[in-house]
């Protein structure tokens, strides 16, 4: 098969073009650079030994992007490109839903255009809100999410559903991912954040290096067992295959599944292993909760095993140590 990956030479969007070669499909990149940088290409070509076609291109740009759908025969589309900062979509809301819509509105209308209705988009458990319950099943539908990053997920999911509605041709597979962490075993590609990182496993790894001094964890006083709060952090080589496996059983319609691991796991918890399997120190301080931040969820992903045959098998110690590796090879 021939897939575009937009976003190809992101952290999630390059694990998954390595599983998409594995499997011997021909993969066409498409990435603006925004968050990723060209050496990525370079090094997803040494780990799986193949060239890729790869377009500088926005996907604002209709014109440009037209031009890779006249340059090649696709089959079908893989969507990651997007910003994805909760804590930026605060601060600056109209950048995240103009860049975030326009690109999947260009995205689409193109396809369209060229008979192209395959699609596999990468959407977020954010969707889900504050449903009260801590295991989210797909059934509970979309809910009120915490930030306008979260809602450009919702839109779009929604903008997907009339599109399948107007015309029932379209194979739509909506990922709903946890907390995506880890790196290629090899080291070479791995989850690089400009600046600051908000995220949690990022965090660990920059005090860890000793670039940042300490991570706050937020809040002690959670419902949870250690008070800190519970997330399903799951390595994004498993999620990179959730996407191959997604492709492989497209079928007509919308169909949403969650890419878990199913089991929550604590802040202390998370660097409590860290330290453990890397042999490192994370210095921490407790402070206090963060805004926004719901106590606990995780994946139920039994829709993903039963009808993807799909499921994580990396431990949260692979976890540890392939974010660690990743972090010592790019100092
Ligand atoms: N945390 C800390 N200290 C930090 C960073 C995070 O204690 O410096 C804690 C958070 O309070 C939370 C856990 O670590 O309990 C995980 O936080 P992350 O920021 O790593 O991840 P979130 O669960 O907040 O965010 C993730 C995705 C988003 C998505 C969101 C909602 O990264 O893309 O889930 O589904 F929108």
């Amino acid at each position: 098969m021939k897939i575009l990956v937009t976003g190809g030479l992101g952290f999630i969007g390059s694990h998954t073009v390595v599983e998409l070669a594995k499997e011997n499909n021909e993969v066409i990149i498409i990435d603006n650079l925004y968050n990723s940088k060209i050496d990525v290409l370079e090094n997803l070509e040494k780990i799986t030994g193949k060239n890729f076609k790869f377009y500088e291109c926005d996907l604002k740009n209709k014109e440009e992007l037209e031009k890779v759908f006249k340059e090649n025969e696709i089959d079908s589309v893989i969507h990651f490109a997007g910003y994805k900062a909760v804590g930026e979509s605060v601060k600056k809301p109209l950048m995240y839903y103009s860049n975030n819509l326009v690109s999947t509105m260009n995205l689409l209308e193109i396809m369209d255009k060229y008979g192209i209705k395959k699609f596999v988009f990468s959407s977020s458990a954010t969707v889900y809100g504050n449903p009260g319950i801590v295991k989210y099943t797909e059934d509970l539908g979309r809910g009120q999410a915490s930030s306008p990053y979260g809602t450009t997920k919702c839109i779009i999911e929604k903008m997907l559903e009339d599109l399948y509605f107007s015309d029932n041709t379209w194979n739509i597979s909506i990922l709903r991912y946890f907390n995506p962490v880890g790196a290629h075993e090899s080291g070479l590609i791995g989850e690089e954040p400009n600046g600051i990182p908000n995220n949690l496993m990022p965090y660990i790894m920059k005090v860890a290096s000793g670039k940042l001094e300490m991570l706050s964890v937020f809040g002690n006083d959670y419902p949870t067992p250690d008070g800190t709060g519970i997330r399903d952090y799951i390595h994004v080589v498993d999620l990179a295959k959730g996407h191959v496996k997604a492709l492989e059983k497209m079928k007509e319609g919308v169909n949403y599944y969650n890419l878990g691991s199913g089991k929550g796991v604590s802040v202390l918890e998370l660097v409590n292993t860290f330290e453990k399997v890397n042999n490192v120190k994370v210095n921490y301080k407790v402070v206090g909760r963060r805004d926004g931040d719901l106590a606990e969820y995780y994946a139920d992903p039994s829709k993903a095993l039963n009808e993807l045959n799909w499921k994580t098998e990396k431990t949260l110690e692979d976890i540890c140590r392939d974010s660690w590796n990743y972090e010592k090879n790019n100092k």
